[in-house]
């Protein structure tokens, strides 16, 4: 190991203290000769008298001035002087013709997982260290996250923020505080002549998703979502293109490989309203790459949660990837627009960001988050090559597991490092292998077979060669009060020195990025969530307050009849929207504090700072 030399060793001045030096630099400013003599000490008193007020005074000015500039500011764009500062669409102006917007979201990914992944990749790949993201070019300001009930957002909330353009609290489906539903960008799309697309790597169920086409009270009704996705919605059918996972939602509970409550096939009734329903590999390519495709299109393509990348690489003859599914949609999209005065709108998700985080596994992240960045890429190129005008704006609804680039495993001082190349060695995902170890374990009862199982499996699928019979025990346990993947995770984390807060969200800021600024003129900056959403219905001239209002004239529909509705709860104001939550549910102040703070631990055994199942 090369020692630790100092990067920047301290200059040394002439003979004197850091108090010469401030006289030096005194006498720089005021053109005096520094001079340690008291010979005009009267002059000297006055001079410094003066010289402070005249310190003072300026100071305040300064800040008067920085206040007044901020604001200014935070009205007009920045680069001003080469716009008009009345125009908030900045130098490109807002296109007035057919357009197309496409929107992505990176489920959970905040500042720190591009950090990493940045020099994860110089690392593999052997770049030099000025090599970045196609993300980190395309940067153009920050979003603020909180709901409006919680400092710290949930997906179901931080998403209703982009489709209504409006806060709602932890939970909520574009559905408001008082229960009614709001209008989104996708529905107003589509009212407006739009086609519209939706593309995923988790259920398309699932709270992100699910916000631009439905309208729940609770994220968890996804049978509900899933009805409405396909057009049980009280404006009819709104998505013209899904892809993604969350097929359980869509299959009856008679079948194999269904998690609705009921017996209803969404799949048969989908295809009933039109929809060309496509279910694996062979159905994707059959798409052409969308030169092959026709809309409406259903396309679920994994039961649950399509497999993490560092784990779908290796069944790609299974499972399309985020890039394959986004240019396909892309290019379905345009042609089906082809020929019409209306472009389209389509919010693509790099949803398992989120559930690395979630997992605190930092190898299955990486490989996210490159994933993600190869399909921005391919929307970049899309909007190059076409000859409609579009924007590309990606955001993150918030940041998952507190995630830091760096760990002190010790009560010594750490040292300053961490270090991608665990990350590389690692071949799969902790879900993967925790799966592999439960199969295992199912069959093989004998102690000996399980250990060199895990020894094994460490190896070959996380590239850990070192684990201590601790650790190795630990996994065996079948009395754990969470999940082993959390162990093998935070075996990994540990080793590359990668530190996590929490296996829920975070607070923190995210990023926003843009094919341009030029394009996207009013995101520069620090934004609230909400002024996303508001972008996206502005840039395509959308009235997202009309669909709201024609929702609200909605309050007593009733989809399908054979859906089970208890004819006793029809008259409930907005029944579709599911039952509404608790009375306790409905903060609107921030979340109250619940001295829960002691460190989780087993049994002091372990302590990996694990927390419960998300
Ligand atoms: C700026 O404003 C003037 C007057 O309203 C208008 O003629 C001009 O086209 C504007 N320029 C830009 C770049 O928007
Ligand atoms: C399947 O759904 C039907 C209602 O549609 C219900 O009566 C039945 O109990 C469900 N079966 C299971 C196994 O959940
Ligand atoms: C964009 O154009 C280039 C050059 O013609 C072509 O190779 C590429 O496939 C096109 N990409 C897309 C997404 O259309
Ligand atoms: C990665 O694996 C290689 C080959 O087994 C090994 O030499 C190297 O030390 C490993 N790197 C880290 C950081 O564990
Ligand atoms: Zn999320
Ligand atoms: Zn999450």
């Amino acid at each position: 190991m090369a020692r630790d030399e100092p990067l920047l060793a301290p200059r040394l001045s002439s003979e004197n203290s850091s108090l010469r030096n401030d006289e030096e630099e005194d006498a720089l400013l005021t053109g005096e000769h520094t001079s340690r003599t008291h010979q005009r000490r009267g002059w000297a008193f006055w001079r410094e008298v003066g010289l402070f007020t005249w310190a003072l005074l300026a100071t305040i000015a300064v800040i008067v001035l920085a206040v007044v500039f901020q604001n200014e500011a935070s009205r007009s764009p920045p680069d001003s002087d080469h716009s008009n500062a009345t125009q908030p669409w900045g130098p490109g102006e807002k296109p007035t013709g057919k357009r197309n917007l496409i929107f992505m979201v990176s489920d959970g990914m905040g500042p720190t997982s591009l950090t990493l992944t940045r020099s994860f990749r110089q690392f593999t790949e052997g770049l030099p260290i000025d090599d970045t993201l196609v993300l980190d070019q395309h940067i153009i300001g920050t979003s603020r996250t909180r709901s409006s009930s919680s400092l710290v957002t949930d997906s179901a909330a931080g998403a209703t923020a982009f489709s209504c353009g409006l806060k709602s609290y932890n939970g909520a489906i574009s559905v408001l505080p008082d229960h009614s539903p709001c209008g989104t960008v996708l529905e107003a799309a589509a009212l407006a002549g739009y086609k519209t697309g939706l593309v995923v790597t988790t259920r398309i169920t699932d709270a992100t998703p699910a916000c631009f086409a439905s309208h729940v009270n609770l994220r968890q009704y996804e049978d509900r979502i899933a009805e409405q996705e396909i057009g049980e919605h009280p404006l009819g059918s709104v998505v013209d293109l899904i892809m993604g996972g969350g097929r359980c939602h869509f299959l009856p509970n008679s079948t194999d490989g269904s998690c609705r409550g009921d017996d209803r096939d969404l799949v048969d009734i989908a295809k009933k309203n039109g929809f060309h329903y496509v279910d694996d590999r062979k159905g994707f390519d059959g798409l052409g790459g969308g030169s092959d495709a026709k809309l409406p299109l259903l396309g679920l393509f994994a039961e649950k949660d399509i497999p993490y990348e560092i784990d779908r690489r290796t069944q790609d003859d299974v499972y399309p990837s985020l890039e394959e599914m986004t240019r396909t949609a892309l290019k379905t999209l345009s042609q089906a627009t082809a020929d019409s005065d209306q472009g389209f709108f389509i919010m693509i998700e790099g949803s398992r960001i989120d559930h690395a985080g979630h997992g605190n596994d930092p190898a299955a992240q990486v490989h996210e988050v490159l994933a993600y960045d190869k399909a921005f890429a391919a929307v970049l190129e899309f909007l190059e090559n076409d000859s409609t005008p579009g924007v590309l704006v990606s955001t993150s609804d918030h940041e998952t597991g507190g995630l830091a680039s760096a760990r002190q495993l010790h009560d010594e001082y750490p040292e300053y490092k961490w270090l991608p190349g665990v990350l590389a060695n690692a071949s799969h995902s902790s879900e993967y292998v925790n799966q592999e170890l439960r199969n295992f374990m199912a069959v093989e009862k004998k102690k000996h077979k399980q250990k060199k199982f895990v020894t094994k499996l460490l190896e070959d699928g996380l590239g850990i060669t070192d684990a201590t019979d601790e650790e190795v025990e630990t996994l065996l346990r079948q009395d754990l009060p969470y999940s082993h993947q959390y162990v093998f995770a935070d075996i990994i984390s540990r080793r590359a020195q990668i530190g996590w807060s929490t296996h829920g969200h975070s607070g923190v800021d995210v990023n926003i990025y843009a094919s341009s600024t030029k394009d996207a003129w009013s995101l520069v900056g620090n934004n609230e969530n909400t002024d996303v959403g508001g972008f996206l219905a502005d840039y395509l001239d959308l009235n997202v307050d009309e669909v709201t209002k024609q929702l609200r004239e909605s309050e007593g529909w009733t989809w399908d009849s054979k859906a089970g509705v208890e004819s006793t709860s029809i008259d409930q104001p907005f029944h579709w929207l599911g039952d509404p939550l608790g009375e306790d549910l409905r903060t609107e102040g921030l979340d109250t504090y619940h001295h829960e703070f002691k460190k989780r631990s087993v049994d002091g055994e372990l302590d990996c700072g694990c927390g419960e199942m998300h």
